[in-house]
């Protein structure tokens, strides 16, 4: 099943699209079957939790695509740049992405996550499918027999959020759940540090993350929208209504209001990667203006992350060759 874009969706995607690159997330609710996982070494979860022989599956890392049918990114066709380093850190994180060239929308292109994505998203779905508290209070098990990844009742789902806040009226509504590659608190951003301390009251974030009903966040780093919370983005935000405001702030406000409905996950997952200079901007003015005169990658920064894919590449793909080869010499090999 895929989604498709009216006129006036199409419209917005452009509107988005006009500062920067975007990638999406999405998945059809129609059908899942519980994707093999093609790399056994990230099939090893670290933390086992424990329920009954009857209880709910254990949890597992998510797939090359993150359980979702897609994960879309948009690009402008000239931002090779953003698009190789993408191919990259998407690579050796074991995840599939799809480029759409020129407008479109929703993971942007410039982003960085952690280097253990599928178990974070992996724990992250299990929460939402067999733990989710917010939805069924204390009756978790009512949600067991839904077969969706990340479970079927939302619209949205925010991954990638650079700030915003939860329903200050609601924040009863929240759970915390233990995740290993959580970063601790001191090193996350002061708005997120205080959103731990103040809102939740949790005073160390290491080992923790949390999930609460999407309030009003801002940017698009990073989001997923299930079909129906597409259509009625389009729906409520598309053109089909007056829309005169910045997209991040009408899904905000739509949100907020009630007519939209998902789950933000806090800290964030996917973050923005900051080389400097103009290269940070897909903007014409400021392309045209100055020499793209940055160190690329390479003194790049992120922030929010406990093990970025970005910062993780030197040794990654590490090698010394000649120095390896000092004092080897095929007549004193061993045999
Ligand atoms: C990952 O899982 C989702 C949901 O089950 C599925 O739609 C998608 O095709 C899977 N991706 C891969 C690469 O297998
Ligand atoms: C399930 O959610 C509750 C909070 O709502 C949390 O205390 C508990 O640790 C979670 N269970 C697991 C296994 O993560
Ligand atoms: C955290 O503490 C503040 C101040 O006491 C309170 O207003 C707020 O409701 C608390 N948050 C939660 C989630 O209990």
């Amino acid at each position: 099943m895929s989604f498709f874009l009216t006129t006036q969706g199409i419209r917005i995607l452009q509107i988005l699209v006009a500062s920067t690159v975007i990638l999406t997330l999405f998945f059809s609710v129609s059908h899942f079957s519980s994707g093999e996982l093609r790399d056994a070494a990230r099939n090893s979860i670290a933390e086992h939790v424990k329920v009954g022989s009857r209880g709910p599956p254990e949890p597992k890392p998510a797939n090359a695509t993150l359980d979702f049918q897609e994960i879309i990114y948009l690009s402008m066709p000239y931002r090779t740049d953003r698009q190789d380093a993408l191919s990259l850190i998407a690579a050796v994180s074991g995840l599939k992405l799809t480029m759409i060239p020129g407008s479109a929308l929703i993971l942007e292109d410039d982003v960085d996550w952690d280097v253990d994505i599928r178990n974070i998203m992996g724990k992250f779905s299990w929460q939402l499918r067999y733990n989710n508290t917010l939805r069924w209070g204390k009756n978790v098990e009512q949600g067991w027999k839904e077969d969706c990844p990340y479970g079927c009742d939302w619209d949205e789902i925010f991954v990638g959020q650079c700030g915003g806040k939860p329903n200050q009226n609601r924040l009863d509504l929240h759970q915390a759940y233990t995740d290993p590659a959580s970063p601790a608190l001191s090193t996350l951003q002061p708005w997120l540090q205080k959103e731990f301390s103040t809102l939740w009251n949790i005073s160390e974030s290491a080992n923790t993350r949390v999930i609460s009903p999407t309030w009003e966040p801002i940017c698009l780093m990073g989001y997923a929208l299930s079909r129906m919370g597409a259509m009625r983005m389009l729906y409520n935000i598309g053109g089909w209504r007056p829309f005169g405001n910045p997209v991040d702030n009408e899904i905000a406000w739509r949100t907020s209001e009630g007519v939209l409905s998902g789950y933000t996950l806090s800290p964030p997952v996917f973050t923005a990667w900051r080389v400097g200079g103009s290269q940070d901007s897909d903007n014409d003015a400021g392309l045209n203006a100055k020499p793209a005169n940055t160190k690329g990658n390479i003194e790049g920064y992120s922030r929010n992350l406990k093990n970025g894919v970005r910062k993780s590449l030197p040794e990654y793909f590490k090698k010394d060759f000649w120095n390896g080869m000092e004092g080897k010499r095929v007549d004193r090999l061993e045999t």
